[in-house]
């Protein structure tokens, strides 16, 4: 992703965020609320510009800032008419009363009149069906009932324009789309670029595929293509459409071509009316074009074409199981949230943070199977990930909680084709690569120029093991033996006293010495020790698990600062501090091969460094990560230090001050942004679900840390956290400058 520095606009927005919210919001009002979440490129969020923005304040937008996707709704409630989503020009709108979101779902009521609409937008999740969760589909789903006792004549309408596939503001906007309606058992309206170019994205789009917008064929319901206007007016004045098409192909903002549904609900009295359920997805066949890889050079399609023919055939079928899906998605809230709250009893927040990551994580993630040209081989599985540098093997790795709690195979999947491009391109030193797609997804064309060569090395050998060790399968461990081998003896000979080197923490620089990747190292050595132990390989074993145990003695002499306060950023930079997150690592793995004095030495140490919204990640700026933070969380043996970090995390993105799906990286102290958002990478949060709370040692003894708070507190000469809020924000917008 590109950088761009903050804009004032965006700080002065923050910085009036006092203004009250006029709707109950359940958990909380996060930055962007998820609609439809369902692919990388069916991303529809309402992002939350002001404290009371409603789903009727402004289009529902893509994960930037600047990308409507045009999703109007209106409900008819006798002779009166009222927008409730997307149509900021509506003379008269719907209220919104609340909104409720939980991992799969988020529901809004809006009143209008004399009625309550509830609507759910339901993106499932369903991670052990990988037919399923391969689906491009979201559901929306709308009931009504009366609010006022009385009965009330209602007509529901919706219509999404051509803003699904292009930015309106963009030059090439003006290029020509086209469409079809089909009717029959289900009636769907598709529509798509007429210059369809495979495998392009341009501004976080793609240049090919269609969007396909469907709902069952009942009598009550009548459907229209045409100019956006004439239709909204038409169904304001008659409360039906035309059942028409109008075929004039025509570029999208020219006479905004929008594709409607209307239904007559009939006379409504307080009884819910049936729900009226629409499924909305962005398909594309091929999905990804993967080069240079052999035997996988043919383009992929998705997972589910082994199931379905086709994709009507799957809208018909989702739309059938609409009732089991929400059903199936409660449980899986109800599970997830069940989960949370046995890691953290003391309080929701945990639960909530999860819930606000889960569509986000799947949403950015797609799962192929590749064909020889005509056929689709289910046995040939890969994942992509669209989230910087495709499928970067750190990136995995801080999202790896999240796929080792729902489904290890997805994780697995993501990893192939890495391994099998390194397999076929061999890197000289045997280090792993970062990644297999330096160019915009889903032109996968082959990796970037990054090399993290211990970061990867350490992660590749980590997650093999947690596969292995969570599935019982050895045949990626088979599979991959010799790049396993050679990421262990790369490690052997570079991961303890490491050159000048970036880790998953690029934004940070390169630095030599890295004492939170030396902890990644040797955990990765155990990992292969291990490995080949499976793989009855004892020599290759116990050569590396003694390094591993040498490496350890040795780092606990210098990894300390000299006044046994805390662990050192690097070897002997002794004021210098960082979260040493990659110990959830010998957690995860059940090794606990770190003494326990580390883990409490590191407590003690991350108290006195909490800022007004979390831990940053080290003493070189008040970066800080939302994932790491919770690896960390699950490496504290102070209960109430545990809680306190997640409680922080969930202040910054309940803050107000941010509008993005969940901006994983941010400034601790004042709680805005950085760059990057919407990323697979906040998989990172189900670290706490993995692992058991780290116990204390009982008799109170905290190892060799003699000083208990350190003394190093003006490591870091701007930005204090102390300073009154209108200072902060003006000393942030100079750092910003920066
Ligand atoms: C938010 O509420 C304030 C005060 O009620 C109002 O002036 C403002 O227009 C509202 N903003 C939006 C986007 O609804
Ligand atoms: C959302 O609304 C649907 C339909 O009324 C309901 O079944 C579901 O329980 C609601 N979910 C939440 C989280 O409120
Ligand atoms: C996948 O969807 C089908 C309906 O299409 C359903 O029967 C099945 O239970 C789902 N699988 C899972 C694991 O939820
Ligand atoms: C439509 O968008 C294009 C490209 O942004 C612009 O040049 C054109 O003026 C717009 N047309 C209308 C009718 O707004
Ligand atoms: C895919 O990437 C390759 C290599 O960078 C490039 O030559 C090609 O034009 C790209 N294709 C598309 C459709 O962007
Ligand atoms: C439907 O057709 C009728 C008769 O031509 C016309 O009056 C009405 O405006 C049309 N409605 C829409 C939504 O196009
Ligand atoms: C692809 O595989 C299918 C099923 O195995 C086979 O019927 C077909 O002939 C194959 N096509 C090509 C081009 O090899
Ligand atoms: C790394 O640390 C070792 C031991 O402290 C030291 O000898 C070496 O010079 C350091 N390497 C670099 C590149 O600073
Ligand atoms: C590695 O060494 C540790 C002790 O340091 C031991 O507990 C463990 O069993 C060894 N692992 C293997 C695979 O030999
Ligand atoms: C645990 O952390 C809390 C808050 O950070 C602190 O007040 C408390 O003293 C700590 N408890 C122990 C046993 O260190």
């Amino acid at each position: 992703m590109i950088p761009h520095p903050l804009s004032l606009v965006q700080l002065l927005l923050a910085a009036s965020f006092a203004v009250a919210q006029t709707w109950t919001a359940n958990p909380f009002n996060p930055p962007a609320i998820p609609l439809a979440i369902k692919s990388p490129y069916l991303q529809t969020w309402s992002r939350q510009v002001t404290a009371n923005s409603s789903l009727t304040s402004a289009s529902p937008s893509f994960r930037d800032s600047s990308s409507a996707v045009g999703w109007v709704g209106m409900i008819r409630v006798d002779k009166t008419s009222c927008g409730w989503m997307g149509y900021p020009q509506a003379k008269t709108k719907a209220v919104q009363k609340d909104m409720t979101f939980t991992a799969t779902t988020t529901n809004f009521t809006m009143t209008c009149g004399g009625v309550d609409l509830t609507a759910t937008f339901l993106s499932p999740i369903e991670p052990t069906d990988l037919v399923n969760q391969s689906s491009p589909f979201s559901f929306l789903s709308v009931e009504v009932a009366a609010n006022d006792g009385n009965s009330h004549s209602v007509w529901l309408y919706t219509d999404v324009t051509g803003e699904w596939l292009i930015r309106s503001n963009e030059p090439e906007s003006d290029q020509l789309f086209e469409w079809e309606t089909t009717p029959g058992t289900t009636v769907s309206h598709q529509f798509s670029l007429q210059k369809q170019t495979p495998f392009l994205e341009v501004n976080g789009r793609p240049r090919y595929g269609s969007v396909v917008y469907s709902t069952k064929q009942v009598p009550a319901m009548t459907y229209q293509v045409g100019t956006d206007t004439v239709l909204r007016a038409g169904f304001i004045a008659d409360g039906v459409l035309n059942n028409t098409v109008d075929t004039q192909f025509r570029a999208i903002n020219d006479s905004w071509p929008v594709f409607a549904f209307a239904h007559d609900l009939g006379v409504v009295g307080s009884t819910k009316t049936t729900p009226v359920v629409y499924t909305i997805g962005y398909v594309r066949d091929p999905l990804v074009q993967l080069s240079n890889i052999p035997n996988t050079n043919a383009p992929r399609g998705a997972y589910y074409l082994t199931r379905y023919s086709s994709t009507s055939d799957m809208v018909t079928a989702l739309l059938d199981d609409y009732p089991k899906a929400l059903a199936r998605a409660t449980v899986f809230d109800n599970d997830l949230t069940a989960a949370a709250f046995s890691a953290t009893p003391q309080d929701s927040n945990y639960a909530e943070i999860l819930a606000l990551s889960v569509r986000q994580i799947f949403g950015n993630i797609e799962i192929t199977v590749g064909s020889n040209g005509t056929t689709y081989d289910p046995t040939d599985i890969m994942a992509f990930m669209r989230d910087g540098p495709t499928n970067a093997v750190d990136i995995i790795y801080s999202a790896w909680p999240a796929f080792l709690y729902t489904n290890p195979v997805i994780g697995r999947y993501l990893l192939e084709p890495v391994l099998a491009y390194q397999t076929a391109n061999p890197v000289q030193d045997g280090y792993a690569i970062c990644d297999i797609g330096a160019s915009p997804y889903p032109n996968v064309t082959g990796p970037s120029k990054n090399v993290f060569p211990v970061e990867e090395s350490g992660n590749q050998l980590i997650m093999a093991l947690s596969y292995t060790q969570k599935t019982s399968d050895d045949s990626l461990i088979l599979k991959y033996r010799s790049l396993y081998e050679q990421f262990a003896t790369y490690l052997t000979e570079n991961g303890l006293y490491m050159k000048s080197q970036y880790s998953a923490d690029t934004f940070n620089g390169q630095l030599a010495n890295q004492t939170n990747l030396a902890v990644k190292s040797i955990v990765a050595l155990r990992a292969a020790s291990e490995i080949f132990q499976i793989l009855g390989d004892n020599e290759k074993s116990q050569l590396y698990n003694s390094t591993a145990s040498s490496f350890l003695e040795k780092w606990l002499k210098i990894a300390v600062s000299s006044d046994g306060s805390h662990y050192t950023l690097s070897y002997g930079s002794n004021p210098y501090w960082a979260t040493l997150y990659n110990l959830y690592a010998d957690r995860l793995l059940g090794f606990n091969m770190f003494p326990l004095s580390v883990y409490e030495t590191q407590t003690k140490w991350y108290e006195g460094k909490l800022s007004k919204y979390g831990l940053h990640l080290d003493s070189r700026s008040w970066n800080a990560r939302t994932d790491w933070q919770f690896w960390a969380a699950a490496t504290v043996t102070n209960q109430t230090l545990r809680a306190n970090m997640i409680n922080l995390v969930k202040k910054y993105a309940s803050s107000g001050l941010l509008s993005n799906p969940f901006p994983d990286r941010y400034n601790s102290v004042t709680g805005l942004m950085k760059t990057d958002y919407d990323r697979t990478i906040v998989g990172g949060h189900f670290a706490l679900l993995l692992v058991p709370e780290v116990q204390g040692s009982t008799n109170g003894g905290g190892g060799n840390n003699g000083n208990k708070n350190g003394g190093t507190g003006s490591e870091l000469p701007i930005c204090f956290p102390t300073l009154p809020m209108a200072l902060t924000m003006l000393i942030a917008f100079v750092c910003v400058l920066f």
